[in-house]
């Protein structure tokens, strides 16, 4: 039995009465931009992960980016994330003008280990973006101690964690910001391209409003140059009927996590990941490290079960950032996450059958 990655056809047809109505609805007023639906996704989402604000742009790359122009930060400028992540965290810090400056990350996590960040800040430093990596948080509390102690903004990259949890609290409010991504293949995927910057600095806020829309309070009045990323009024209105549902899909993501795990815990050369506390993953990947990630995953494509590695390259060695002269072997962790891990099928409609299928492939592979 061919399993998928991940299916959103299933997912479709589950709540497609209510998907397709929302559209129509939005077409027989043919406004597109700037209406109600992006004003009430921005309101149900602040109220969802527990900020004051939130604000609507057209990816979750977008939403990084703009964030950082937003508090100012800008060329000469240091901003400290880890090289283990999706591009968009480094990109958004280079394309502000300023330099990413990575840290590695912890084995058990993925996520940006703290430790190291102290030795990391230096007098031009401006912020820290922790990334919540797959769907759990990075480890805030300390995060946070060091940022103030330090005087840095501190951005969430809460693009694969909408509905994780921190505590009782939510990524998303656990810094000074936090940007969500709501590209398809997230836990709330709109129907193309979306992001949201969530914070409670009202200032903050505005400014984001600003850069959204070339900087224009009042039409054609710029007050700074800003860029063109507003999110269209068909994108908020699915994603507003999908959000109704992402409890529910959270719960199914954990269950299928928890079934993986249950199964994979004892065989040799297999790690499953770790949920640490007070951390609440949401599972956007399911991501395993295994000694022999090759040879397993050429398996499981023989066997048609979709896989990926998220991610081969570690940042610190992508060629666009060789003028940064990191070496190999500077982030070891990160580097050894790279060769050795996997990501499996984890949405919230995988059956029973096709979380066996999976299972059985992984075992026998990694049995070798
Ligand atoms: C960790 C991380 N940061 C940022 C992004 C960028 O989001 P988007 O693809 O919506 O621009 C993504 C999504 O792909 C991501 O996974």
């Amino acid at each position: 039995m061919a399993v998928p990655l991940l299916d959103l056809q299933v997912q479709y047809q589950a709540i497609r009465a209510e998907i397709d109505a929302a559209v129509a609805e939005v077409l027989a007023t043919q406004r597109f931009v700037f209406g109600p639906q992006v004003e009430r996704l921005e309101a149900d989402i602040a109220a969802f992960v527990g900020a004051k604000h939130a604000v609507a742009v057209s990816s979750g790359t977008d939403a990084l980016w703009l964030t950082l122009r937003a508090a100012g930060i800008g060329p000469g400028d240091e901003v400290i994330t880890a090289p283990f992540t999706f591009f968009a965290t480094a990109g958004a810090i280079h394309n502000c003008g300023a330099t990413p400056v990575f840290v590695d990350v912890r084995p058990d996590t993925f996520n940006i280990d703290v430790d190291q960040v102290e030795a990391a800040v230096t007098s031009r430093t401006r912020a820290i973006i922790p990334v919540h990596l797959f769907g759990q948080c990075a480890d805030m509390a300390p995060l946070t101690d060091a940022a103030r102690r330090h005087g840095l903004f501190l951005l969430e990259d809460a693009a694969q964690a909408l509905g994780a949890q921190y505590g009782e609290r939510f990524a998303g409010a656990l810094g000074d910001a936090g940007a969500i991504s709501f590209f398809p293949s997230k836990n709330l995927g709109a129907p193309g391209d979306g992001g949201m910057v969530t914070t409670d600095d009202a200032a903050l806020a505005r400014a984001l409003r600003l850069q959204r829309n070339h900087g224009q309070g009042e039409t054609y009045y710029h007050e700074v140059v800003g860029t063109n990323s507003r999110l269209g009024e068909i994108q908020a209105a699915v994603l507003r009927v999908k959000l109704r549902y992402l409890r529910q899909w959270t719960e199914a993501r954990r269950d299928n996590a928890a079934a993986y795990t249950a199964r994979f815990a004892d065989i040799d050369g297999v790690t499953p990941p770790l949920e640490v506390a007070p951390c609440r993953h949401v599972y956007n990947q399911y991501t395993l490290r295994l000694t022999r990630r090759d040879a397993v995953r050429e398996a499981l494509r023989a066997r048609e079960i979709g896989c990926a590695v998220y991610y081969p390259v570690p940042l610190h060695r992508q060629e666009c950032f060789a003028h940064l002269a990191y070496k190999e072997g500077r982030f070891p962790r990160a580097e050894q996450a790279c060769r050795e891990v996997l990501s499996l099928p984890v949405f919230p409609e995988l059956t029973q059958a096709q979380r066996e299928e999976v299972i059985t492939a992984v075992t026998d592979a990694a049995r070798g």
